[in-house]
């Protein structure tokens, strides 16, 4: 299996991809389902948590269009590269290293969390349990969630970790309300199209 597509376990692994350069997630563009959903104003400036941001491209995207950001991941030289970019575009954002399981984040005082390939890691790593408890904790009933993930229905071996519709359906029916499941693709390095995926646009109970 391609290094690049190996799965990952626990932070250091991250970090070493992060090391290596080895992180085709990393794209450097802004993800095509987030754009769309903020260009659309169906989610608008808010204060706002990003889990497992990498390198901040996202999160940089949602403080230039005027969100409250906080953004976290567990590989320390990802958060590094994200603050560097961040400084570099003259933008605030708290950025946190920690597992997810450990955000410093108030409870119910996030109206829209972002995820861009966490909670299919989570979920490959038999963790749903701490990811469906951090949504518990930090979203404020009423918010929005959008989580983009690898999509079962590629006909791909490799690229992230696949989920089911109704896997999504069931990780979040009881926690959520799901507004959309639909299918789009992922893009690579220089836009070209990348993994099928499922962008997952929700209300928290
Ligand atoms: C596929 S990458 C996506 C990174 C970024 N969202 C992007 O789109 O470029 C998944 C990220 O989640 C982070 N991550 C994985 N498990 C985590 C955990 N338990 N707590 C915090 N971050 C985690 C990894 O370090 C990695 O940066």
């Amino acid at each position: 299996m391609p290094e690049a597509h190996k799965p990952r376990h626990g932070s250091e692994d991250w970090q070493q991809s992060y090391e290596q350069g080895t992180t085709p997630w990393d794209s450097g563009l802004i993800d095509p389902a987030l754009r769309a959903v903020i260009e659309a104003r169906e989610v608008t400036p808010c204060k706002t948590l990003e889990v497992g941001c990498g390198t901040g491209t996202n999160a940089i995207y949602l403080a230039q269009a005027g969100f409250d950001v906080t953004a976290t991941d567990f590989a320390p030289l990802a958060i590094e590269k994200a603050r560097a970019k961040a400084t570099a575009a003259g933008m605030r954002i708290d950025f946190q290293v920690a597992d997810l399981a450990e955000l410093n984040v108030p409870a119910a005082s996030i109206e829209f969390l972002f995820d861009r390939g966490c909670y299919h890691c989570l979920r490959r790593e038999g963790r749903l349990s701490d990811y469906q408890k951090m949504v518990k904790q930090v979203v404020k009933p009423g918010g929005r969630i959008l989580i983009l993930c690898g999509n079962a229905d590629s006909p791909h071996e490799y690229g992230p970790p696949k989920v089911s519709a109704t896997e999504v359906c069931s990780d979040f029916e009881k926690l959520c309300r799901i507004e959309r499941l639909s299918a789009y693709h992922f893009e690579d390095v220089g836009g070209t199209e990348g993994p099928l995926a499922w962008q997952v646009l929700m209300t928290r109970r």
